[in-house]
């Protein structure tokens, strides 16, 4: 579980300018969150504490009853390392490996058994479309195809929770399709919690909830209730009239 209270972010010392005020969420096992926002609405940055990649200046923030901020670094460390997997906005590829290499990595860190790796790499890499391009570096392959990669990075780990920045924002709606199909899968499954950051009112609506944030703060909550389709309609619906906030 994820627990977030009175979370506030500032990214300068004097914490004239809150990117993050006030902020709460429980976020239950197994969930598949959605946040949507404008863009420098703070989603990436509350991403990343959630992450453990970055500090925070107020309130407190908990995962499976441990707290974030009073975490020592090699803690901190192992969280990242066993608890979390991150699609970045920016999908940092490490540009010295191929796309396979880059991963089975984190993977090949935790699972000895080499022949697993094997078959697990080959399953998603066969899904997503990847073993046409495993063999080149990350400078040699389009942006959606660098996605991609960072996408099966992140799942091959089947860390408990997957965090994952705008996973399809660069994706053709087929592929996008397939993506989202495979984090419903592994939430349904293996009770991964994701949360998702998206501008794209489909995707969102394969989350159980979406919040949105404005300005650093939670402004509303969508629960889904019913079809798919009756969730798309509304998270629709309140984008709309975000419209006349944003
Ligand atoms: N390292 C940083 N130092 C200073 N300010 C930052 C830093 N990172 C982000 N910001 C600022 O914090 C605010 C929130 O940024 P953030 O990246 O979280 O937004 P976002 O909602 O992810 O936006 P986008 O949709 O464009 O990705 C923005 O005003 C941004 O300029
Ligand atoms: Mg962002």
């Amino acid at each position: 579980m994820i627990q977030i209270a009175n979370l506030g972010k500032s990214y300068d010392d004097l914490k004239r300018h809150l990117v993050l005020q006030g902020l709460n969420l429980t976020v239950n096992d197994g969930e598949f969150l959605g946040i949507m926002g404008a863009s420098g609405s703070g989603k990436s940055t509350f991403l990343r504490i959630v992450g453990g990649l970055e500090t925070y200046s107020a309130g407190k923030v908990s995962v499976f009853g441990q707290d974030l901020q009073t975490m020592k670094e090699s803690e901190r460390e192992q969280y990242r390392k066993n608890v979390i997997s991150f699609v970045f906005q920016d999908y940092n590829l490490l540009s010295g490996l191929t796309v396979k290499e880059n991963i089975i990595l984190p993977y090949t860190m935790m699972e000895k058994d080499e022949k697993k790796i094997e078959q697990d790499y080959t399953v998603i890499a066969k899904l997503l479309g990847i073993d046409e391009f495993e063999n080149r570096y990350p400078e040699e392959v389009s942006g959606g195809e660098q996605q991609r990669a960072a996408i099966a990075r992140a799942v091959i780990k089947k860390s408990k929770i997957l965090l994952a920045d705008e996973p399809t924002g660069s994706l053709d709606v087929g592929t996008g399709r397939k993506v989202l199909e495979m984090f419903r899968k592994i939430n349904a499954d293996y009770k991964v919690t994701v949360i998702m950051v998206t501008h794209d009112v489909l995707s969102a609506s394969f989350c159980n909830r979406v919040v949105f944030l404005r300005d650093g703060q939670f402004v509303k909550m969508l629960n889904k209730i019913g079809s798919q389709e009756n969730f798309y309609r509304s998270i629709q619906e309140e984008m709309g009239k975000m419209d006349e906030i944003f």
